[in-house]
Order: C-alpha cells, then sequence, then structure tokens
C-alpha cells in the first residue's frame, strides 16, 4: 500500500517509517515537503502524491510554547488535519491521526474511555481535540489514535532529558502526581504497523477515536526512577558514563511546586479496551516498552 507519513523527523513519524517500509511503499515528508500551516501546500500534496493512506503524526507539540503561539497551533493541530481528511476523502485515501490524552482535564479518578467527556486545559489539548473533531466530521476511513508520554531513541523527550539532567546536575526533582503512561515511539510504530493490516477501511464501524498508549501506569518521578534504575544496571556492562543523580536519590515534587504556563491533567490514564475488542491489538506495558528503548541506548542522538 502507498502510504503518506508526515513530520518525518519527529519521534513518531521516524519510528512509523521504519515499521513501515519492509511492506509499504513509503512517502515520508518533512515541513519542507508538507507544511501543516499552508493549506494549499498540503492540498497539492496530497493530490501529487495520491496514497492509499494518510498517517499524520506531525503536529504542534510544544505544549508550554502553544500557550503563547494559539494561532500557530489551531493552524496546525487544528485546521491541517481538516484539509488532510478533506483531500484524503478526495482521492479515496483513508486516514490515520494522533491526537492526545490532553483532551481531558485529568479530574476522573479511573482510566479515561473514548466516550468520557473532554474538556481540554490548554491550547495544545484544544487543538488537538478540535483537529478530532474536524476529522470526524469529514466522510472517509479515519482513525485517531490518543497516545500519551511519548519517548523513544530519536528524537527530543523525557527520557533524554533525565538523562542529560542526571548528568549535569547535583539535584533533581520530578512530578510525583501527574499520573499517565510513557508511551514509546517504538511500541506506537509497530502496533500502528498491525493495525494497518487488519484494519478494513471500507468498515465504517472501525472508524473513530481510540485510545493507544503503552499499558499500565506511573507518574513522572516514577518513569524517571525507573528510566535510571534501567540505566545504572546497564551502565557498568556497557561502559556508560555515571551519572550525578541516581534512582535512589532522584527526589519527588508536586505540581504545585513546579508551575508550567500549560496545566497538565493529574490523571492522564487511558483505556485501551477499545482497540483490544475491535483489532485484537495492545501495546505492551510501559516497562517492556522502556526497556526495548533502553537496549538502545548507544544509538541515542
Ligand atoms: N510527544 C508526546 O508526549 C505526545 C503525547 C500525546 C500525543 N502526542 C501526539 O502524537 C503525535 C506525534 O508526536 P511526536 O512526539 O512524534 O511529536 P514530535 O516528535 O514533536 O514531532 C512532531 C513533528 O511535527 C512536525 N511539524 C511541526 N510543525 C510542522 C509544520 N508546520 N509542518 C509540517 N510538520 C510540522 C515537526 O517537524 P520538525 O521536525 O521540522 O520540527 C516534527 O517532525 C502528535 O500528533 C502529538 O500531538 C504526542
Amino acid at each position: 500500500m502507498k502510504i503518506l507519513v508526515t513530520g518525518m523527523h519527529g519521534q513518531v513519524g521516524h519510528a512509523l517509517q521504519q515499521a513501515l517500509s519492509n511492506h509499504h511503499e513509503v512517502v515520508a515528508v518533512d515541513r519542507e515537503q508538507f507544511d501543516l500551516s499552508d493549506v494549499q501546500a498540503i492540498r497539492e500534496a496530497i493530490q501529487t502524491i495520491r496514497p492509499a493512506l494518510v498517517i499524520n503524526p506531525a503536529a504542534y507539540t510544544a505544549v508550554d510554547k502553544a500557550e503563547s503561539e494559539p494561532e500557530l497551533t489551531f493552524a496546525i493541530n487544528a485546521i491541517a488535519p481538516r484539509i488532510i481528511a478533506e483531500e484524503a476523502a478526495r482521492i479515496g485515501a483513508g486516514l490515520i491521526h494522533f491526537s492526545t490524552d490532553y483532551v481531558f482535564d485529568g479530574n476522573k479518578p479511573s482510566p479515561y474511555v473514548e466516550t468520557d467527556p473532554v474538556n481540554p486545559l490548554s491550547v495544545y489539548g484544544h487543538s488537538k481535540l478540535i483537529g478530532e473533531l474536524a476529522i470526524q466530521s469529514i466522510a472517509l476511513p479515519h482513525i485517531i489514535l490518543r497516545t500519551s508520554w511519548v519517548y523513544g531513541v530519536h528524537g527530543n523527550n523525557f527520557l533524554k532529558t533525565i538523562l542529560r539532567l542526571s548528568a549535569e546536575r547535583d539535584q533533581l526533582k520530578i512530578v510525583d502526581d501527574q499520573f499517565g503512561a510513557p508511551t514509546s515511539s517504538q511500541s506506537i510504530a509497530e502496533t500502528v504497523s498491525k493495525l494497518v493490516s487488519v484494519w478494513q477501511m471500507n468498515d465504517f464501524t472501525q472508524s473513530g477515536i481510540y485510545h493507544f498508549t503503552n499499558a499500565g501506569s506511573t507518574s513522572w518521578f516514577g518513569f524517571a526512577k525507573a528510566i535510571l534504575q534501567s540505566y545504572e544496571t546497564k551502565a557498568e556492562q556497557l561502559a556508560l558514563p555515571a551519572l550525578k543523580i541516581q534512582s535512589s536519590t532522584i527526589g519527588s515534587i508536586v505540581t504545585a511546586e513546579y508551575p508550567t504556563p500549560a496545566a497538565r491533567p493529574k490523571n492522564s490514564r487511558l483505556d485501551n479496551a477499545k482497540l483490544m475488542n475491535t483489532f485484537g491489538l495492545a501495546l505492551p506495558a510501559w516497562e517492556q516498552g522502556l526497556e526495548q528503548v533502553m537496549q538502545q541506548i548507544r544509538q541515542f542522538d
């Protein structure tokens, strides 16, 4: 199948190219070839490439910066998905799009299901929600994957920040009262690859929103501690440099002690049962996703 993948240098875009290229004709595009803030460029690219499926992981993902750049954020996360969906529909293609746990306010005490009421706390979350609604308003085969806390070997992310800060600083404190599922770009890409082969695009009952995270949950502090524990077990064996901060010395704080421009949901946990019930698919446990990424620790850019 001919698949157009946007945001080829992003975490998920990069992993998708690797996971899909063996079985499909992947046309991966970057910002230059496919500028999400340029409506005409999007239309022309899709009409020229004419894929059978568009996968759109590209997005404005700087959550805090989005608070001061709402227009650009909405252009990329809300308007562009609608244009992509319109053009995909015009050529009879399907669309897989990515959304976020940040469409919720985090006040629910248990994991969110797809039908739970949304209430984004930030410009980013609001823009992603409008993108979801825009795609759903257009008649085309579509799957919207809400994921969370994405990290991986490629790109900038929490895992790399923790390793860098742990090497530089004498003290590090991480938020321990926001809960969610760290989800590796590799787990996402491998599961999307399976999804592409089982999704029957002509069955419109399969179109819609799916929660799509690694299984289980932890806090940001719990995730940071697990990253350092994994690093420590590999450090000696692989002759990696010792870090100043260890899993036993990293500290915890609460959200109120770490104010950010954009508010985050305290509960980001997403229930992935619909993905299993519809497609028989599940992403591995977050600890397994982490281990898979840490195995490639030497390749970090
Ligand atoms: N990261 C997370 O924790 C997280 C959590 C939940 C949901 N998600 C969603 O998951 C998806 C993938 O996220 P990710 O972590 O892979 O994001 P990422 O690493 O930040 O990559 C985003 C990509 O979008 C591209 N992009 C930004 N503005 C663009 C524009 N105007 N035109 C074309 N491309 C543009 C970037 O291009 P450049 O390489 O040129 O900058 C980059 O390649 C996104 O939809 C995101 O909203 C992410």
